[in-house]
């Protein structure tokens, strides 16, 4: 497995792959692995020829109060497993030559970004998408996994392909959880065993909702309202946002339609913010 931190570098080893006519797979990652992404990188390698990892803890994706500095680095262990997964190079640019000294360019959707996590974290999917761009700008993969346990993001970087003409298949991978349920995340390491133990309401709540669907529940606040009424139990959970939207839109909806609607929550546990999202 080959490890390149020169955004030159892997701009012209992507170039050879792509003469060579093999298939690009990217999973663009801030590293922390875990089960969630090495996942990823597993989808990406039955469909590509070529899967290459990257690892950047993106700065303008973070709110001036959030946790950029103090989150999870380990590049050594990140690249163990990104080897055992079956990656065949991972690219680690440095915050200098990604965001130079004057960097004044930045990529924004203003539609899909605004509700949700999009309320909270005004800047984020600006930082997303502006680092996603530059990603594919550097890399032109053929296709590029992303987890659907992010599904906002999923939904602001398929809207961004398609409002900009990156010709590149964005591939959704499902959510990956650990057995009692809880969504995976690189923030989970964050919680102590109390804090974890609250947190599996996030993902009760959201089966919960599922399963009041599939017994024929499907006005909206009816769902929201027991789902809150869950998390409300949690001394140290706090709800940010529990919401049932449109899957592609992120637009919130009154009646649940088959397979269009999705039910999303953020929450914070104590000092740690989590969201986890289910198909209804
Ligand atoms: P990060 O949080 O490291 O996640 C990288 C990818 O892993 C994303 O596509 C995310 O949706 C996916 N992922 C995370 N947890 C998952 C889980 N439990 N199951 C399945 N997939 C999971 O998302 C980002 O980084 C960044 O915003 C990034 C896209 C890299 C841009 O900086």
């Amino acid at each position: 497995m080959q490890v390149i931190a020169s955004i030159f570098d892997m701009q012209s080893t992507a170039e050879n792959l792509r003469s060579k006519d093999r298939l690009i797979g990217l999973v663009p990652t801030m590293g922390a692995l875990h089960e969630g992404h090495l996942s990823l990188i597993r989808l990406a390698k039955e469909r590509a020829d070529t899967v290459i990892v990257s690892v950047f803890v993106n700065p303008t994706q973070f709110g001036p109060s959030e946790d950029y500095t103090n989150y999870p680095r380990d590049l050594g262990r990140d690249l163990d497993l990104c080897e055992k997964a079956g990656a065949d190079l991972v690219f680690t640019p440095a915050v200098e030559e990604m965001y130079p000294k004057g960097f004044s360019t930045y990529v924004s959707e203003e539609l899909i970004s605004k509700p949700l996590c999009g309320i909270s974290r005004p800047a984020h999917f600006r930082g997303v998408t502006t680092v996603v761009a530059k990603l594919f700008n550097i890399v032109r993969p053929d296709l590029a996994v992303f987890g659907q346990k992010d599904a906002q993001q999923i939904a602001v970087i398929k809207k961004m392909v398609n409002d900009l003409h990156f010709c590149v298949d964005i591939v959704t991978a499902p959510t990956v959880r650990e057995p009692d349920g809880l969504a995976m995340s690189s923030r989970n390491r964050y919680l102590t065993a109390t804090q974890r133990g609250e947190a599996l309401v996030i993902s009760q709540a959201l089966h919960k909702a599922k399963e009041m669907v599939e017994s024929g529940v499907h006005n909206t606040d009816r769902l929201i309202a027991e789902a809150t009424h869950l998390m409300g139990n949690r001394r140290r959970v706090r709800v940010i946002y529990a919401s049932i939207v449109d899957r592609c839109t992120m637009e919130a909806v009154r009646e649940v339609l088959p397979g269009k609607a999705m039910m999303a929550i953020a929450a914070w546990v104590d000092e740690v913010r989590l969201i986890d999202n289910i198909l209804l």
